[in-house]
């Protein structure tokens, strides 16, 4: 089956602080979508992988792209992430995949392993995403500012990406959501299209890169990675 990944980069990312958004910092000298779209590149079943991005930064992608086989010339994104969801689906139209990946930038650490489980999930269920279990109890904290409920631990999951999926069914599925801005996920455009998502096993080393601290403590993976 034909396996194409989006990788979403077009946000602004200045949570992580110094000025440019964070899929354009460095770590251990390669920025963080470099390190992502290798991870793509460098995994097996992956025939195109596309960028979407904030067309002001093409240089910073285009430097992060040289030279890795199957990156496609990158698309604009929207003012959501799901509007920037939605423009790489549609830019896949024309040469459409059986499957797609759909991957936020900012989580480097992606392996060949989580990548092999996410085509293996979508053939098989149509929509899948990796979870983790909770370390943190969650609570639901409303503006009075005490706790209204603490829903049970052991039933919840966190969610990461890359989320999987048959391309027509992830494609109609954001065509019929232009207008809800609450979406935060693929898993969510799913769902609220109707279908059933299933799960995988997650990663621990895939987190989300987001504060300067996480940033920190990248720095020093990617230098545990070198020895
Ligand atoms: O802000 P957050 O980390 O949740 O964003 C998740 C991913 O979605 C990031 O890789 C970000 O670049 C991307 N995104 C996007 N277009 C937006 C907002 C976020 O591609 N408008």
């Amino acid at each position: 089956l034909r396996t194409d990944v989006i990788v979403v980069a077009a946000g602004s990312g200045q949570r992580a602080g110094d000025g440019i958004p964070k899929q354009y910092r460095s770590i251990g000298g390669r920025t963080v979508l470099r390190r992502t779209l290798e991870a793509f590149a460098g995994s097996n079943g992956i025939r195109h992988i596309l960028p979407v991005i904030n067309p002001e930064h093409a240089a910073l992608c285009a430097d992060s792209a040289a030279g890795l086989p199957g990156v496609l010339a990158p698309v604009a994104g929207g003012a959501t992430r799901q509007a920037s969801v939605r423009a790489g689906l549609e830019a896949l139209a024309d040469d459409p995949p059986d499957l797609v990946l759909i991957h936020d930038a900012a989580r480097p650490f992606v392996s060949p392993r989580l990548v092999a489980r996410a085509i293996a999930a979508a053939e098989r269920h149509g929509a899948a995403v990796p979870v983790l279990a909770l370390v943190d109890t969650i609570k639901s904290v409303p503006e009075t500012g005490f706790i209204a409920s603490g829903p049970d631990r052991d039933a919840l999951r966190s969610v990461q990406t890359p989320q999987a999926f048959r391309y027509a069914l992830i494609r109609d599925a954001h065509r019929l959501q232009t207008h809800s801005a609450h979406l935060t996920d693929d898993a969510a455009v799913a769902e609220a299209a109707g279908h059933k998502v299933a799960v995988f096993p997650g990663d621990p080393a895939n987190v989300k890169l987001t504060t300067p601290e996480d940033f920190v403590t990248a720095e020093r993976t990617a230098a545990a990675d070198l020895l």
